[in-house]
């Protein structure tokens, strides 16, 4: 960023102060008016800080005993929102990281961690992430312990969380009250747009995420300016860290750019070789650029609250069906036993591997989504639900001999096949087709080779029903949300 860009920056953060003076507040439309509506709910009250701040004390106390009785080294600290300040109201996670040596044996860290975890929150429950750690409730609060490592650099990190505390040090130098009430004023619109959360459901912004983009832009409304005018791929690089010599370049480069294939590349302040917003998905950046132009066209409470969508009954999904004209088809299966990391991103995978089976078998998808609950469901809309019961078959060019004899002997005697004839220069066969239904497809054992997700296929292989057209609306009960969405499509 240039020094010119900056002062815009600060220029345009400025103005969200000088907001309109002689307006209602409650009733008045700017921008600046919603922001200040919204960071009332949002930023925490004394009251609320106060016990948090207790809460915290007693379980880094706890935590810390617990710690230097197995190993005098170790130390504790707070990290996370509640951390930096940065928390929206009502919302509150205590992440509480407890930190080893780097030369303990990862076994022991793992041991201790547990011990430890289950020392500060005797009710706690062991959750696996990177390592295992405990989760549990106190005073009301979501409570983790955490064990990691205490190294000098982020770039040195064994696991992910390592990273964690470089991430609340960086940006508790940076943070002041402005800012924080901002970083709370845009988690709040993420939220409500739809957008927020780092897990592999979501595919949106995380926290921390959230938080350098406020920071590097220099608050709300300068993020929503930028990012309206985004052209992706966009990548920040808060400290500079392109073009800085590397000394722990290992693979004989001398700088320290990393490339990274993501519509949104926010390089980690504390680690180089990461992009923060690796996990964004595309969609959720073009919905976040989307949103950002509206909110500043028409500034509107309503976008800051997530949307229910209205219920839909049989008769309004039997209605969609006349009105559209198309097949759904649904492939609904019990739901494989994952964590939801796990889980969506075996659905997604099994999505396409079945939505382009069956667009390479004629059946031409219109518009496909999955979704999960107690069952699991690939719902594909189809424009094409029946073929005739041939299918055309390209040849090789005649004159590359040795491919198109091939192809000539291998059908000049199969009775069922028309041809093979000459079209252009190719050899052309018209053969019988496989399936003339997309549901005959479905059915058959020939669904397990499209490239599914391996739970998923297992699940399948157990048994699964097709429901077809009117037939779906007995996803009804479990999915009415699901396909409320499916039906009322919005950015
Ligand atoms: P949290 O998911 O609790 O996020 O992770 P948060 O920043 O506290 O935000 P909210 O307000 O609870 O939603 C705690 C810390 O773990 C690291 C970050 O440092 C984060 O602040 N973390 C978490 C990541 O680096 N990446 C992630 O995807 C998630
Ligand atoms: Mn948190």
């Amino acid at each position: 960023m240039t020094a010119e860009d900056e002062d815009r920056i600060r220029g345009d953060s400025d103005s969200l102060e000088s907001g309109s003076d002689s307006a209602d507040p409650a009733t008045d439309s700017s921008l600046e008016a919603v922001v200040s509506r919204i960071r009332e709910r949002v930023v925490p009250d004394d009251a609320e800080r106060e016990a948090l701040a207790a809460a915290a004390r007693t379980l880094i106390d706890r935590a810390d005993a617990a710690a230097t009785a197995r190993c005098p080294d170790a130390d504790v600290l707070q990290v996370g929102s509640t951390a930096r300040d940065t928390w929206i109201s009502g919302d509150r996670d205590i992440d509480i990281f407890v930190r080893f040596p780097p030369d303990l044996e990862r076994e022991t860290l793992e041991e201790y961690g547990l011990e430890v975890g289950h020392e500060t929150l005797p009710a706690g429950h062991e959750e696996f992430a990177e390592h295992p750690y405990v989760k549990g409730n106190f005073d009301g609060f979501d409570v983790d312990v955490v064990p990691c490592f205490r190294l000098e650099s982020a770039t040195e990190i064994q696991s992910a969380v390592d990273r964690t505390p470089f991430h609340t040090r960086y940006l508790n130098e940076r943070l002041d009250d402005e800012i924080t009430a901002d970083i709370r004023v845009t988690k709040q619109f993420c939220k409500g747009i739809g957008v927020y959360g780092s897990d592999l459901r979501t595919r949106g912004f995380s926290g921390y995420l959230t938080e350098l983009l406020v920071c590097e832009y220099g608050g709300f409304r300068p993020l929503l300016e930028a990012a309206s005018d985004w052209n992706p791929p966009v990548r920040l690089d808060p400290e500079s860290h392109e073009g800085k010599p590397d000394s722990s370049s290992v693979d004989g480069s001398d700088t320290a750019a990393v490339q990274f294939d993501d519509p949104l590349v926010v390089i980690d302040p504390t680690d180089p070789e990461r992009n923060v917003a690796a996990v964004a998905s595309a969609e959720n950046v073009a919905r976040f650029q989307h949103y950002a132009r509206d909110v500043l066209e028409s500034p509107r409470e309503s976008l800051f609250e997530p949307r229910d969508p209205e219920p839909l009954d049989a008769a309004a999904l039997r209605t969609h069906l006349t009105n559209r004209g198309t097949t759904p088809v649904a492939v609904r299966f019990d739901a494989p036993a994952l964590v939801e990391d796990q889980l969506y991103p075996q659905l997604r995978k099994s999505l396409s591997g079945i939505t382009s089976k069956l667009d390479a078998r004629g059946f031409d998808v219109f518009r496909a989504t999955t979704f999960a609950d107690d069952s699991a469901v690939v719902f594909v809309e189809l424009a094409v639900t029946e073929r005739p019961a041939l299918e055309r078959h390209d040849g090789p060019p005649v004159h590359v001999r040795s491919h198109a004899e091939g192809f000539f002997d291998a059908y000049a005697d199969d009775p069922d096949a028309y041809g093979p004839f000459i079209d252009g220069d190719r050899y052309v066969t018209e053969r019988e087709r496989e399936f003339t239904t997309a549901t005959a497809f479905l059915e058959s054992e020939r669904l397990l080779e499209a490239g599914l997700g391996a739970h998923v296929e297992t699940a399948l292989e157990d048994g699964y029903d097709v429901l077809v057209g009117d037939d779906v609306t007995d996803l009804l009960g479990e999915f009415d949300q699901e396909l409320a969405r499916y039906y009322d499509p919005r950015p």
